[in-house]
């Protein structure tokens, strides 16, 4: 472990660190530049990541005044799996970069704060290690492998582990062009591995001809496709999560499929630039799979009103990428769970300000476009 790489970390959190865009700031102090520009960093030129927070915005709350608020509370049911609150960790990979607790980190800070969290293919400690720390909803996010037998044995060693979902990312089958990254001259460091990967069968070498391209016949040679979702519905009795949909006729298909819910995203803007925001597409997905499917919405989530427009927008689940990890950065698990918490007072001040005193109260009819 590169103990050099990090600065000291916090052990008590300041007085002027209160909400999640401070651990933004305090983030860039306490990372290698490199590291902070990965993390922070989107697509190209970055309008989809810019999107994401500025259609967040761009909606507004419109309160109802003397409301009864005294039974309320943040508490939810998805995929018949009880949440304190909607809010939830979204699936961050190699979270050694920002700390050396990485993952135990945040999956301790989120037991504290009774708080779901997804935990990455490309963890970089055991993914039964950090199941072990946390008593809360946990969730595995896939990425499926080359060879299928090699999936097959990723998804027994979660079941194993204790997760309790599949969240299939699929809006990545390759990285974006990641331009910020590059600029500042990003390499995985030597010591931050995908730990649970280090048994994957190596992958053949492959020879271009001068007519192919690297990108279609060599990255997107071996990309998932449909056929591979069906395959891997036989595979598990875990409820499966499409993680990446943006288009309403994605997410019908999915959901003829039998998928058991869907992750509205663009991936926090890191994949393919121009892609809209995955607030503005939430309504279109809703409308589409109809009520009573699960969805999440990820990008950009920052404040406790950033929850509560997505849940009136159609979601039921929000998760929270960037920030997490600033969190983690700047004070390790201390700074995870503390950023948890304000979250989720957040939520609360504005569920009780607007008048909404339950998750089931919050709906379209509370915003104003
Ligand atoms: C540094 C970094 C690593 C990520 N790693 C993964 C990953 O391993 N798997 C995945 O499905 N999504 C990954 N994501 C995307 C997040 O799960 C999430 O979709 C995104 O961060 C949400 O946007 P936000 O950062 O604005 O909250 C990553 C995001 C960041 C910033």
């Amino acid at each position: 472990m590169t103990q050099a790489r990090y600065p000291k970390f916090l052990t008590a959190i300041p007085q002027d660190l209160v909400c999640a865009s401070d651990y933004a700031l305090y983030a860039k102090q306490h990372l290698p530049d490199d590291i902070y520009q990965y993390i922070v960093g989107g697509g190209g030129d970055e309008i989809t990541l810019r999107r994401n927070r500025s259609k967040l915005d761009d909606l507004l709350i419109l309160p109802r005044v003397l409301q009864d608020c005294t039974q309320g509370g943040t508490h939810t049911t998805v995929l018949g799996q009880h949440f304190r609150s909607p809010i939830m960790l979204a699936p961050v990979a190699f979270q050694t970069l920002a700390h050396p607790d990485g993952e135990l980190a945040t999956a301790e800070a989120a037991s504290l704060l009774e708080t779901g969290l997804v935990v990455s293919t490309l963890a970089s400690q055991t993914w039964q290690d950090i199941a072990d720390k946390t008593q809360s909803n946990k969730w595995f996010q896939l990425y499926l492998q080359e060879s299928r037998d090699f999936t097959s044995s990723l998804i027994k060693r979660a079941e194993q582990a204790g997760y309790t979902a599949l969240v299939v990312t699929i809006d990545a089958p390759l990285h974006g062009i990641r331009n910020r990254a590059q600029r500042a001259g990003f390499v995985l460091p030597d010591d931050v591995v995908a730990v649970n990967l280090a048994d994957r069968p190596p992958l053949p070498r492959k020879v271009f001809d001068p007519s192919e391209s690297v990108v279609f016949q060599g990255m997107m040679s071996e990309a998932p496709t449909w056929q591979d979702i069906e395959w891997l519905q036989q595979q598990t009795e875990l409820p499966i999560i499409l993680k990446g949909i943006l288009s309403p006729q994605d997410a019908l298909h999915a959901k003829q499929l039998g998928i058991d819910g869907l992750v509205v995203s663009n991936h926090g803007g890191r994949t393919l630039d121009c892609m809209p925001s995955a607030i503005e597409q939430l309504p279109h997905i809703r409308h589409a799979v109809g009520d009573n499917f699960p969805l999440i919405m990820d990008g950009g989530i920052e404040r406790g009103t950033d929850v509560f427009k997505a849940i009136a927008q159609g979601a039921d689940l929000v998760w929270v990428g960037r920030p997490q990890i600033y969190a983690l950065a700047v004070a390790g698990a201390l700074g995870v769970a503390h950023l948890l918490r304000v979250l989720r007072e957040e939520l609360e001040v504005t569920m009780s300000l607007a008048g909404t005193p339950t998750i089931a109260d919050i709906t379209d009819e509370m915003l104003i476009k």
